[in-house]
């Protein structure tokens, strides 16, 4: 879907996704969501807020999978994504910390927690995945080279993700080198793949994702595999297309 601006969009996907929870809500069935970080989804998780104070968003029966998070930072440092859920999301909605997962990896014990994560994935079909894109072309934090096949895991950031993302933190080197990830595999198994791109430093992963040959050199391309991914993009993330 083509929108004139991310605000159009967004309302596009916040309103897809209300409309497949509450489906799902009304036949008494639950709803699993994944989701995702980075200043792309921030105005849909403000859509969806706004949906859950009307009474028009039921979160009762919602269980929720985030894609990744850095190493090493605690769920209370403003920058992990731990964080960022709950001051943009979590906190606004009437979920139980039970049915919040993020990954984690504490020291000493990041293998078995990868292993924890990556089961509770796979026995749990997510209605929708939200994803954005890294102007790399990685998603999540699947950056370059990462597989068709991969699962789970911890990965070393690329320097271009560790300055893109630095302006979350207060000087670059206090950007995590790690981090772990859902896999290209593991996003390909949700039921539907929602993508979004706004404004024009997107427009060249947009196009590479969309047009180009499905390679690990642009993770997203393998998205072109999956029979329900939906790219939501405005104008200018569009205009190489
Ligand atoms: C980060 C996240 C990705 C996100 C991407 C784009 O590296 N791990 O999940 O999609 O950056 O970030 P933004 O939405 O801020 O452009």
């Amino acid at each position: 879907f083509f929108a004139d601006t991310k605000e159009a969009g967004s309302l596009l996907v916040s309103e897809f996704i209300v409309k497949t929870l509450q489906d799902n809500y009304q036949k008494g069935q639950s709803s699993v969501l994944g989701l995702a970080t980075g200043s792309t989804p921030l105005i849909v998780y403000k859509n969806l807020v706004t949906a859950f104070q009307n009474g028009a968003l039921s979160t009762q029966n919602l269980t929720t999978f985030n894609l990744d998070e850095y190493l090493g930072l605690a769920a209370n440092h403003p920058a992990s994504y731990a964080f960022f859920m709950y001051q943009n999301l979590f906190q606004y909605l009437d979920i139980s910390d039970e049915r919040i997962h993020i990954p984690s990896a504490p020291p000493k014990k990041t293998d078995e927690s990868i292993a924890e994560y990556q089961q509770l994935l796979g026995q749990t079909q997510r209605d929708i995945q939200l994803l954005g894109l890294g102007k790399n072309g990685h998603i999540a934090f699947n950056e370059p080279g990462s597989p068709a096949t991969s699962r789970t895991r911890l990965v070393k950031l690329d320097e271009s993700t560790r300055i893109a993302n630095s302006r979350y933190f207060e000087s670059p080197e206090q950007v995590p080198e790690h981090a772990i990830t859902m896999g290209i595999a593991d996003i390909l198994e949700s039921k539907i793949n929602i993508i979004m791109a706004w404004g024009e430093g997107k427009a060249e992963a947009v196009k590479r994702a969309i047009t180009g040959p499905i390679s690990s050199d642009c993770p997203a391309s393998f998205l072109q595999q999956h029979n329900k991914t939906i790219w939501f993009i405005d104008q200018k993330a569009g205009k190489m297309l």
